[in-house]
């Protein structure tokens, strides 16, 4: 639709008409009983009796084609307007074909293969009817403690720029304006600084400086604006007192003015009425203004847009005017997934047709990007690969488990996943492997706090003593314990914090009794967070990190285990020694007083007295079978102006036997700032793959808008001086080492 016809449509509406634009419900308000609809979820919400449900904008969470079809076409008899509806849902990696959690992904390092999970994401969702997507989520995260790092790619900016980016092109496509066929548009989230909770608890207040917030937090969302993302969604969370669904210079100074973001801005779920509880807004009245003048278009899941806006702007000019600019952005977006000329965007065909979710094509994908996520994280004396010869037992309650896709598959079929078990079995014949639980995926004590998921875990029906022996005498009769342990699955996600993300005690307990047998141990943990693992790490041999691998996850982890596939994962986050260290980050101020190992114990530095300072598995690790050795071929220049670049030339071999993937990552660090500057950023990685006793070389070039930053000014530009390169296999494995210098034009 053309855009005068779209203002002409705007300007049709009546303003009960406006105001359901800009109104989310879930489709329980749509069912053909009226009367049920309004003494039930009309009620519960507490939205006015006299609502009229055909003028809402949008649904929430309805991701079954036919009940779509069925919605819309029953919306537009009954509506006056003939505004089609929006389909939004939580598809966040992966539709039905599950990819790994986007945390896992993101240790992928691969981010052609990201966005080709995006689109895949995007093309089952286009076959299924839904319009939008909640994702990317792009909240930078230091805290293991929070349940949601699991939706992050982590702590980097870098990686949460091209995160960001993969993902938006991915679903969306690359092109701006309409969004093609085959593409859905992506919302990115929270907005902002959602994954920065205090101590890590749900919903917590986050308390940041401006500095920081810009340096680190906001450029994911920024690149995710910048890659075309259609929609924001505001956090639910406070910033530095106010909160970020209210908050007028949040979203209106900084999003929209400075980020350029002119898109819908839709509220996290019910963050509009939570204004009241947060003690920012008295009333329902009062929660509405303050979120339409910060630049909420839609109230995503409350009566209060509903209920309120029209007494709110009533006789005020400018808020009429804010409500007009918001329903047009509703109308927009509409416009821009062609709703207007079919509202279906070709579902009634494509259900006739048959749909290509779970196509090969997409498991292929899905197998592809678990190999490179799942993460080596110790290898003693090569015990990985295995020998097909090797007699294994696989014991564990992962061992034979199809929930492992994480929580937020909201459409993901356990029926469909991978198991270890199953996935082993295409590399060797059952008589190779004996199989057993070992121990209950939770106790008792935790299981309770899980609420309503307590009824989805599984009911574990035998005495523990009696797993446990019967894993003894597995693994007596093995060669290799392969040993599948993790989290409960719906002990991260959203309202998932933990105060101590270990293992659970029970198979602590399990791997403690088996590692006193003297059997070779492989440990495999899947979980949706960094876990505390330094006692775990003690008592295997190896140790795998396999995360929340989706529906291909036991094909790919097996195809590392017996070497088909060799590991390349790259931690996207740290691995903390112990819960107090937590937060504990690779890019962290050098401090006044760091503590030099040359200084011992020396009492007056920034350390621990109880615990050493590095963490137990570091930003940007991983191993692989093979091994690489990297030496610095040439660096052009040590002293460059403002457009002139260091060219670097780094030659890596691979010296092991096996053919495999680096990530070769580059780090810099400004060595006198306004601000100071982290110890080591992240400013390039290449990835290379190379044959056993192969020799390849790979290239980078630092640019000055490489080294900018906020400086005290808060303005975003590099300062003139010096500066040390690090490059490595990991941000504390970085032998190759220079420093260069940037001079003014009049100086270089
Ligand atoms: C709450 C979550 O914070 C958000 O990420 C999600 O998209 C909405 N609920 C909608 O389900």
């Amino acid at each position: 639709m053309h855009i005068n016809l779209l203002l002409e449509k705007l300007d049709s509406l009546t303003v009960e008409e406006k105001i359901g634009q800009l109104v989310q419900l879930t489709g329980d308000f749509f069912e053909k009983d009226l009367d049920t609809v309004v003494t039930g979820p009309l009620k519960k919400l507490g939205l006015h009796s006299d609502y009229n449900v055909y003028n809402t904008g949008s649904i929430l969470n309805v991701t079954d084609p036919k009940r779509i079809i069925r919605l819309q076409t029953d919306y537009l008899e009954q509506s006056n307007h003939k505004v089609p509806l929006l389909f939004m849902a939580d598809i966040i990696y992966g539709y039905r074909t599950i990819f790994p959690i986007p945390l896992a992904q993101a240790c992928s390092w691969n981010f052609k293969e990201i966005e080709q999970a995006a689109s895949i994401s995007a093309r089952e969702c286009y076959d299924e009817g839904i319009h939008v997507t909640f994702s990317p989520m792009v909240d930078i995260v230091r805290d293991p403690r929070w349940g949601r790092v699991m939706e992050s790619p982590g702590e980097d900016t870098l990686l949460a720029k091209k995160y960001a980016e993969s993902t938006v092109h991915g679903l969306q496509g690359k092109q701006p304006g309409s969004v093609p066929q085959d593409k859905i548009a992506a919302c990115v989230k929270h907005f902002a600084a959602y994954g920065a909770p205090v101590a890590g608890r749900e919903y917590n207040a986050v308390d940041m400086s401006e500095h920081m917030l810009r340096e680190y937090y906001l450029p994911g969302y920024q690149a995710a604006i910048d890659a075309g993302a259609k929609l924001v969604m505001t956090a639910f969370n406070t910033l530095n007192g106010i909160p970020a669904t209210g908050n007028e210079w949040l979203n209106r100074d900084l999003l929209r003015q400075e980020m350029k973001f002119d898109g819908v801005l839709i509220s996290d779920y019910a963050a509009v009425e939570e204004l009241i509880m947060h003690g920012y807004a008295e009333d329902a009245a009062t929660a509405a203004k303050l979120a339409l003048m910060a630049g909420v278009d839609i109230d995503m899941k409350t009566a209060v847009y509903a209920n309120q806006l029209e007494s709110v702007i009533s006789g005020n000019e400018h808020l009429e005017q804010l409500l007009n600019d918001a329903v047009y952005r509703v109308l927009k977006l509409k416009n821009d997934l062609g709703l207007f000329e079919d509202p279906f965007r070709g579902l009634k065909a494509t259900l006739q047709q048959g749909t290509r979710i779970l196509s090969d094509e997409h498991k292929t994908a899905a197998r592809s990007l678990a190999e490179q996520s799942i993460v080596l994280l110790k290898n003693e004396q090569d015990l990985l690969p295995l020998s097909k010869k090797t007699k294994i037992s696989l014991i564990g309650p992962y061992a034979e488990e199809h929930s492992t896709l994480g929580m937020w598959a909201i459409k993901g079929d356990e029926a469909d996943t991978v198991t270890l078990k199953e996935g082993l079995l295409k590399h060797i014949d059952s008589d190779q492997m004996s199989v057993c639980r070992g121990a209950h995926l939770l106790p008792d004590h935790a299981r309770e706090p899980l609420g309503k998921y307590v009824d989805k875990l599984p009911v574990e029906t035998v005495n523990e003593d009696i797993l446990l022996q019967e894993a003894i005498r597995h693994a007596n009769e093995s060669d290799v314990v392969v040993l599948a342990l993790g989290e409960s699955i719906y002990q991260s996600g959203e309202g998932g914090s933990r105060t101590n993300p270990t293992l659970p005690e029970t198979q602590a307990k399990l791997l403690h009794e088996l590692s006193q047998l003297g059997k070779k141990l492989v440990v495999i943990v899947y979980s949706g967070r960094p876990l505390i693992l330094t006692e775990v790490a003690k008592q295997a041999d190896a140790l795998i990190q396999a995360w929340y691998p989706g529906t291909m996850g036991g094909e790919a982890l097996a195809n590392i285990l017996y070497g088909t596939v060799n590991p390349s994962g790259k931690l996207a986050m740290t691995f903390p020694r112990s819960v107090g260290q937590i937060p504990v980050y690779y890019n962290e101020l050098n401090s006044g007083r760091p503590n030099l190992p040359e200084n011992g114990a020396y009492r007056f530095a920034s350390r621990y007295i109880d615990e050493a300072n590095e963490p137990l598995y570091p930003f940007g690790y991983g191993k692989s079978y093979t091994t690489f050795d990297c030496s610095l071929l040439s660096v052009s220049r040590k002293e460059i102006g403002p457009d002139e670049s260091v060219d670097i030339e780094v030659s890596v071999s691979n010296t092991g036997r096996f053919d495999g993937k680096e990530t070769i990552q580059l780090y810099i660090r400004d060595r006198f700032a306004s601000v100071t500057r982290p110890v080591k950023v992240l400013t390039d990685f290449r990835q290379i793959f190379l044959r056993s006793g192969e020799t390849g070389t790979v290239q980078f070039s630092i640019r000055e808008d490489m080294l900018r930053f906020y400086g005290s000014s808060m303005k975003y530009q590099s300062e003139l001086g010096d500066f040390e390169v690090y490059i490595g296999t990991s941000s504390q494995e970085t032998p190759l080492h220079f420093s260069f210098s940037l001079r003014s034009e009049e100086q270089s």
